[in-house]
């Protein structure tokens, strides 16, 4: 039965499902819960990084193991993991040739300040994938982004740069941003909620825009101060909002008119195929950021560049001061990641790879929106490659607000919990679910059915 409230659920329903959930959850990992009350004595609330809190359980899954497109908590259950580290193992956990790679190279050398013949061999998969030619690494997205951003403010001497709202491009202290809903022009730019102790508020560095909204982009531009467009060429982070067409095609026009450059940051959006949005669009951005996912679960990020921007950056940056020009990291580029990511890149995350991966999201998205469909939810779903993704609102959203507007804490708990307690792992923040190279249709199928139980729950 569809209730009056927004998500289609009446909140105390919720409320009671979850409760019994939450004690099935409790009942059946006794385990999990004494290794998280041992690490509360030394690690901040009981986790070693904060968001491992954010999972739906009273207290974190520990886990045991994790082969392939399946992990093994530490009470003995299994799981079909469709969360993949959040896509740090969307190459699947642990595939054999980064295994076998990083076995080699770990005897070989695995950091020494110098690069290998590895370097050079992802430099150029990289400029195949992206068509950019000049690559650099770093440990993690949230640099490579920081760098980038580095990297335009040096070649076009502007202050601002410019991001969606609800973007995600790690902990970036410019991106964390929103739009004040206070303002009646819709332009005012506040620090995110959450914004932890901003070294600089974010209105002083940041323009915020609306995503598939040209003429507010437009205007951001306008007065030629930003310096960077950052943007993720879908959404992936709130939920997964999809370009209107023409919408990417617009932004890049308008960055080019502007002399803005237009930085795709692909770390989620590589779902969309083996060049990610990018190479699946024929887009042309000035630069790119990739993580996450290209070291095969070892710590690796990159950012690409036209030639015309590399020189302008060789020319920006005098060499003698290139160690302590702001963009660094000891172990950026180290042996170790560079050999993980020639077996991520040139033998998992391949063409074929994608061919099969993509069947099993369209497969994902099939069984949610029938079950959608056969108990009248007023839900959508939206799927990017091999990410898909449901939404409590019956149509999918078109920028950051609308679907945040349609957020549903406790439903959104319930759902995550209600298929982890019957083997399914979902991305801890809204609605997400990502395919590997080693997902099959029975780990689909079993997301398929627990779900399908849930919305009998919700809606009978
Ligand atoms: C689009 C995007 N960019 C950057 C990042 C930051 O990645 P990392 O946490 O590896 O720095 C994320 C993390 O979720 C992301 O989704």
């Amino acid at each position: 039965m569809v209730d009056s409230s927004p998500t289609g659920v009446a909140p105390e329903r919720v409320r009671r499902l979850l409760d019994a959930e939450l004690a099935s959850f409790a009942d059946r990992h006794p385990r999990s819960r004494a290794l998280h009350e041992r690490a509360r004595a030394s690690l901040l609330d009981g986790v070693p990084m904060n968001w491992m809190v954010k999972w739906a359980g009273p207290f974190p899954l520990f886990l045991e193991s994790a082969s392939g497109a399946h992990a093994i908590c530490a009470d003995g259950h299994e799981y079909a993991d469709l969360c993949l580290g959040d896509t740090g193992a969307m190459a699947g956990h642990g595939p054999a040739p980064v295994r076998e790679a990083v076995a080699r190279q770990l005897e070989r050398g695995i950091t020494t300040m110098l690069p290998t013949e590895d370097a050079a061999w992802v430099g150029e998969e990289l400029a195949r994938r992206f068509g950019l030619p000049a690559w650099q690494f770093t440990l993690s997205a949230t640099d490579a982004n920081r760098f980038s951003l580095r990297i335009a403010r040096a070649i076009t001497g502007r202050p601002l740069i410019a991001v969606h709202e609800y973007c995600y491009h790690g902990s970036v202290d410019e991106t964390i941003a929103l739009l004040d809903p206070e303002d009646p022009e819709g332009r005012r730019v506040v620090a995110r909620r959450g914004n932890l102790g901003p070294q600089v508020d974010p209105a002083q560095t940041t323009r915020v825009v609306p995503y598939n909204d040209l003429g507010a982009l437009e205007h951001a531009l306008a007065d030629g101060r930003v310096a960077a467009l950052l943007i993720e060429p879908a959404l992936t982070n709130v939920g997964i909002v999809l370009p209107e067409p023409g919408y990417l095609e617009g932004v890049r026009e308008l960055t080019r008119r502007q002399g803005t450059i237009l930085i795709h940051d692909e770390t989620h959006t590589i779902c969309a195929g083996p060049g990610g949005m990018t190479g699946a669009g024929g887009y042309r951005p000035d630069m790119l950021v990739i993580g996450k996912t290209i070291g095969g679960g070892i710590p690796l990020a990159a950012y690409g560049m036209t030639a015309e921007v590399a020189d302008r950056a060789r020319a920006a940056v005098p060499w003698e001061d290139a160690d302590v020009g702001g963009i660094g990291g000891t172990l950026a580029g180290y042996a170790l990641s560079m050999a993980a990511a020639r077996a991520a890149l040139g033998e998992v995350l391949t063409a074929a790879a994608f061919e099969r991966m993509l069947p099993l999201a369209a497969r994902w998205e099939r069984g949610v929106q029938d079950g959608i469909d056969r108990h009248g939810a007023p839900w959508s779903v939206t799927r990017l490659g091999a990410r898909a993704e449901y939404h409590f609102m019956p149509n999918p959203p078109r920028d950051g607000a609308e679907q945040t507007a349609h957020a549903d804490a406790d439903l959104e708990r319930l759902l995550h919990l209600w298929v982890m307690n019957r083997g399914v792992l979902m991305t801890p923040f809204h609605n997400m679910a990502l395919m590997s190279p080693a997902t099959s249709e029975a780990d689909v199928d079993r997301h398929t059915a627990a779900f399908d139980d849930a919305l009998e729950a919700l809606f009978a």
